[in-house]
């Protein structure tokens, strides 16, 4: 019974980094054009994640378990913002379906506090997607206006705190 949540935990820390990884990447090369705010929601998204896997691997080690600290897939060299958010969506979606199934396991293991884990992530993850979503949706409605509206953001950010220019 403990081995399976063991693995299941596993599973979802390996979930976690490749997330972690994804979103940092994201992150990165949204930074690098200019777009904060999409550069924002993935750095703090990856946070998040990396947060989740803090409480997984406290689990796995009041379980006996020890922690594979092995991200579940390579990143993704994306730097398209509609496929980053496109993918962002997709790999939330499965971690939804994923750690609703494996709730159900851990319960019918007789492991509710595995399974409250779980469900809190769950909610996380739905939570995510909304946000990209909801990106996504602006990127479809306003086009490249957005990403330029973005770009501009940062340009009178940058004159505002250092009008000098200096
Ligand atoms: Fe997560
Ligand atoms: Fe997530």
């Amino acid at each position: 019974m403990k081995e399976k949540s063991i693995e299941l935990l596993n599973r979802a820390v390996a979930d976690e980094l490749a997330a972690v990884h994804q979103y940092m990447y994201f992150h990165f090369h949204c930074d690098d054009q200019g777009y904060d705010l999409l550069a924002g929601l993935f750095r703090r998204t990856a946070i998040e994640e990396m947060q989740h896997i803090e409480l997984l691997a406290e689990r796995i080690l009041f379980l006996g378990g020890e922690v594979d600290l092995k991200a579940s897939a390579e990143v993704k060299k994306i730097h398209n913002v509609k496929e980053m958010l496109q993918m962002g969506g997709a790999m939330e979606t499965e971690s939804v379906n994923d750690y609703n199934k494996w709730a159900n396991e851990c319960a019918q293991n007789a492991d509710s506090a595995s399974k409250k884990i779980f469900e809190r992530l769950v909610e996380d993850e739905e939570r995510h997607f909304d946000q990209y979503d909801v990106e996504m949706e602006n990127l479809e409605k306003f086009g490249d206006n957005y990403l330029a509206l973005q770009s501009i953001e940062r340009s009178k950010n940058i004159s505002l705190n250092n009008p000098t220019g200096e």
